[in-house]
């Protein structure tokens, strides 16, 4: 059988993911694998059509295509975000249709579901029969048990693809059917009360909604914009770490990304904005946001509001959703709202509640508590930061003891007394029988409290 290996990771050869790819290759050898560094490469698919075109020769004359990727910021590189850009640019959407195809990820398992779901939805579009995915935490290959999780669903893969099995279409097609928006006139601006206000956007073309939509808030906040299109860029993160011991990129003063972030941060108010392109933002705004990794594992905006602006179809795309409300929550910022050109005509009058709410929100500090999202991630970061991650990422290490985010449960002396106490009671059975009959009313004593005293 030929399998086709897109490669995701920035690194090339030197991925770990596709040391994974590389195993399964070892124990199958009946099978030939063709190994397409993709995301290392983007810029010579960008600009050598026929460098493209053998690419897409390869996956044509596939029996299997294997989409191997890192996780990178909840998503996936954004090379790997460009290459399927181009896919649709250049109209080679049928290259991959029928193509029995599985997804290979490795990361650390934070929002590893939000990057397998936005490759599970690319293969949906395109057509593909999605068999199954395999998220490895990064030093899976190491344990026995894994790896013997990994043949299994290799073997899985081969034999699906053997006896043509039906594959289901988990992601419906989205239904574009957005008009125009037409901004109305601004009557008046929207006091900022001593706020500051900026607006990112990677658009302000106006022939375009998101364009248009970011030119009436500006008009109506007197926001400052930042044009992520027009600052200088170098490239995309590479991977490289070299951020990890004390937040300097390798980039370093060398383009425009490090001072934009900074600038960035001195606001209250940060209104993002871009128009969505295939099931995320676009590849631009892929690369200004993996490149903030400078910052690693840090919270990046903490204490400020956030908006949206977002063109196209939100509603129908609940994992892009999930990874802007994630980044908020981590950012440890307040996520306002989100205003799509879905609400057509009354998108004017949303936008002056929106930035009305911006400003309340700011004045008032308001940060709405976070949910599972960002509480389950940090807790990820938390023990990897102290645990294994703790030796490349020591300007986390530094910032995570300063700011008190070493708050492991078994540091809480107090909450383990009682703990010992009552459990040492409940061996007592007329105490475990009454402490078992007043256990629903004693939950609420500290409620009562409240009510009572405050
Ligand atoms: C910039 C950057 C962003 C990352 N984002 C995530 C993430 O969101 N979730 C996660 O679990 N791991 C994340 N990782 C960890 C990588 O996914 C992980 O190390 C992966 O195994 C690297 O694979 P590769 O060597 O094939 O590129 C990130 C790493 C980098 C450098």
């Amino acid at each position: 059988m030929k399998i086709v290996v897109l490669n995701g990771s920035p690194k090339g050869d030197d991925s770990v993911t596709l040391h994974y790819i590389k195993y399964i290759e070892k124990k199958f050898p009946q099978h030939v694998f063709t190994y397409l560094n993709v995301a290392h490469s983007i810029k010579k698919l960008e600009n050598d059509l026929a460098f493209f075109g053998n690419v897409m020769e390869s996956v044509k004359s596939s029996d299997g295509v294997i989409w191997a990727f890192p996780l990178y910021v909840c998503l996936v590189h954004s090379n790997y975000k460009r290459f399927i850009e181009l896919i649709w640019e250049r109209g080679a959407q049928d290259v991959f249709r029928d193509k029995y195809t599985a997804s290979v990820a490795t990361s650390i398992h934070f929002f590893d579901h939000t990057a397998l779901s936005y490759i599970h939805s690319i293969c949906d579009d395109l057509g593909m029969r999605y068999i199954d995915f395999f998220s490895a935490h990064m030093n899976d290959l190491t344990k026995e048990t894994e790896r013997s999780s990994l043949i299994f669903f290799a073997e899985n893969f081969f034999e699906s693809i053997n006896k043509k099995i039906k594959t289901l279409r988990t992601y419906m097609p989205i239904e574009y059917n957005i008009g125009e928006y037409i901004p109305t006139e601004i009557k008046a601006t929207v006091e900022n009360k001593g706020q500051k206000i900026v607006i990112v956007t990677d658009s302000v073309d106006q022939t375009k909604n998101i364009g248009r939509m970011v030119e009436r808030f500006r008009k109506l906040t007197q926001a400052e914009l930042i044009n992520i299109s027009a600052i200088d860029i170098k490239g995309g993160c590479t991977g490289c770490i070299k951020c990890g011991f004390d937040n300097q990129c390798m980039y370093g003063k060398s383009d425009d990304i490090q001072m934009i972030y900074e600038k960035i941060r001195g606001f209250d108010i940060i209104v993002f904005a871009g128009a969505i392109k295939d099931r995320y933002l676009s590849a631009r705004w892929k690369m200004f946001i993996d490149r903030s990794f400078f910052r690693t594992h840090q919270p990046l905006y903490t204490g400020k509001q956030i908006g949206y602006l977002i063109s196209g179809h939100l509603s129908q795309n609940h994992n892009l959703r999930e990874i802007l409300q994630t980044t908020t929550e981590m950012d440890g910022a307040n996520l306002v709202g989100i205003l799509t050109d879905e609400y057509e005509n009354e998108i004017n009058e949303m936008m002056e509640d929106f930035a009305q709410n911006l400003v309340q929100f700011s004045v008032r500090h308001y940060i709405r508590p976070h949910t599972f999202l960002g509480i389950g991630g940090m807790k990820i970061f938390r023990d990897d930061i102290w645990g294994p991650l703790r030796f490349v990422f020591q300007g986390d290490h530094r910032y995570y003891k300063k700011h008190r985010f070493y708050d492991f449960p078994q540091k809480k002396y107090g909450m383990r007394m009682v703990n010992a106490i009552l459990m040492t009671l409940t061996k007592i059975p007329p105490v475990k029988k009454t402490i078992r009959q007043n256990i629903k009313s004693s939950m609420t004593i500290p409620h009562k409290n409240v009510l009572k005293n405050k």
